[in-house]
């Protein structure tokens, strides 16, 4: 290994020795050579070794507005100066929920958490507390967080998965009751043969669906055409809700989330990530008598909730995405469609076999021979040997990538950030070519 990386490589040294594993959250340990940052500003990131790097990584999705953006920075500096939480009411928080009532078509009433955990967490206790019935249905290879409850058949291998027919429901972690997947039933994504089966026997039971409305956790997978209104019509027919994760999705594929792009609103939705540009905030919405029994029989608080700094970045970061009719959020789109063309043109010139699949916000290179990808088993075909050799390449060609291949854009990557990269995707593609 070069010793680019060294000082990098020196203080994750030191980090073991008071972190545990050395990082602060245990996804972050497999990127190729776990980073420290110095510094980063618009699309670009510096490293402690003095290494420059175009930041396709964006804190794995809440940088939608790059780092350091004037209009963010200038809302923390206003929210420095003023009472950090209150722990009580404020305008702002009418503010913010107004505007997403108004942008996100299945927001009737909302709330405000501080993770895409906990926001999933309190949705589907409002579920079942609306529906009386006790399973959520979720797909393998969606992630909604790592709480006990919902972190199933997330990452597991083919053998633990079961038979396609019969979905396995796989722990995603050491330490969780093997009694918290009986509340659960897990089905194949992209299917809807398997759920009208599933419903013919639990219909009864079940209180809700929950997806990512584009799979983007494993593959940067689209919905098929006529899935989600699928979705839509079976959960209603059984008098289930369909909840739409966009902790990814939202305030990323458009300002109304992936539930607009698609025309299909959800009875419940879920947010995080992009919706306060970075800050910690996440949030629910959904139907007005499902969300009213938050505090009236449904029990949830948050001592961060609805925090002025968090709620001022919402703000921000909102507001500067409307601008120009959504014109920030269709830049990141038009050129992530521009760099996914240009690596698929680069694969084909060197003939690899790889798939770039997703929406231009956030999309996946996989390196397989599987001619379609439509759900997470079809994504266990990749050759996670080149992937590994592609990111570790890229890393030395200055392209920062999230260790699975996914790659993020903002409202603030530049052609020529996009023109870099295919230069550097080219030489890299002709080095993996040539074994
Ligand atoms: C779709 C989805 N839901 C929920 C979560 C959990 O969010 P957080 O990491 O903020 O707890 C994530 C995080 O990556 C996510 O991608």
């Amino acid at each position: 290994m070069s010793d680019k990386y060294s000082t990098s490589r020196a203080l994750l040294e030191r980090a073991r020795r008071s972190l545990a594993g050395g990082v602060s959250s245990p996804f972050r340990a497999k990127l190729p050579v776990p980073l420290y940052c110095a510094d980063a500003r618009g699309s670009r990131l510096t490293d402690v070794d003095g290494n420059e790097y175009i930041d396709y990584a964006l804190a794995w999705g809440p940088l939608i507005l790059g780092h350091c953006h004037p209009e963010l920075v200038e809302a923390m500096r206003r929210h420095a100066e003023m009472p950090i939480n209150y722990g009580a009411q404020h305008r702002l928080e009418i503010d913010v929920a107004e505007k997403i009532q108004e942008l996100v078509p299945c927001v009737e009433r909302m709330t405000f958490t501080s993770s895409g955990s906990e926001a999933v967490h309190v949705t589907c206790r409002l579920a079942r507390a609306a529906t009386k019935r006790p399973l959520i249905l979720r797909f393998e290879g969606h992630y909604h967080g790592w709480f006990d409850s919902i972190l199933w058949s997330y990452r597991a291998t083919a053998e633990q998965l079961g038979p396609a027919g019969a979905p396995l429901a796989v722990a995603g972690s050491q330490g969780q009751p093997a009694n918290e997947s009986q509340n659960l039933l897990i089905a194949g994504w992209n299917d809807l043969d398997a759920l009208e089966s599933l419903f013919a026997r639990h219909g009864d039971q079940i209180a809700a669906v929950i997806t990512e409305p584009i799979l983007c956790n494993s593959g940067g997978i689209a919905p098929k055409p006529g899935f989600l209104e699928g979705l839509r019509e079976i959960t209603t027919r059984y008098g289930a809700l369909l909840v739409f994760d966009e902790v990814i999705t939202g305030f990323r594929v458009g300002l109304g989330g992936a539930q607009q792009l698609f025309g299909v609103t959800p009875d419940l939705a879920t947010f995080g990530k992009a919706i306060a540009g970075g800050a910690t905030l996440s949030a629910l919405g959904g139907r007005q008598e499902i969300l009213e029994l938050l505090g009236n029989g449904v029990a949830f608080g948050g001592s961060f909730n609805g925090n002025p700094v968090a709620l001022g970045c919402a703000e921000a970061t909102i507001r500067t995405l409307s601008r120009d009719g959504g014109q920030p959020l269709r830049h990141a789109e038009q050129l992530g469609e521009r760099l996914k063309e240009g690596i698929r043109q680069a694969a084909k010139d060197a003939a690899l076999e790889v798939q770039v699949t997703g929406h231009g916000a956030c999309f996946w290179v996989h390196f397989t021979s599987a001619a379609n990808i439509t759900n997470y088993r079809d994504t266990l075909a990749d050759r996670r040997d080149l992937l590994d050799r592609y990111l570790r390449l890229m890393l030395d060609e200055g392209i920062l990538l999230l260790p699975e291949g996914r790659v993020y854009l903002s409202a603030v990557h530049t052609e020529a950030d996009v023109d870099q990269t295919l230069e550097a995707v080219r030489r890299v593609f002709a080095q993996l070519a040539d074994g």
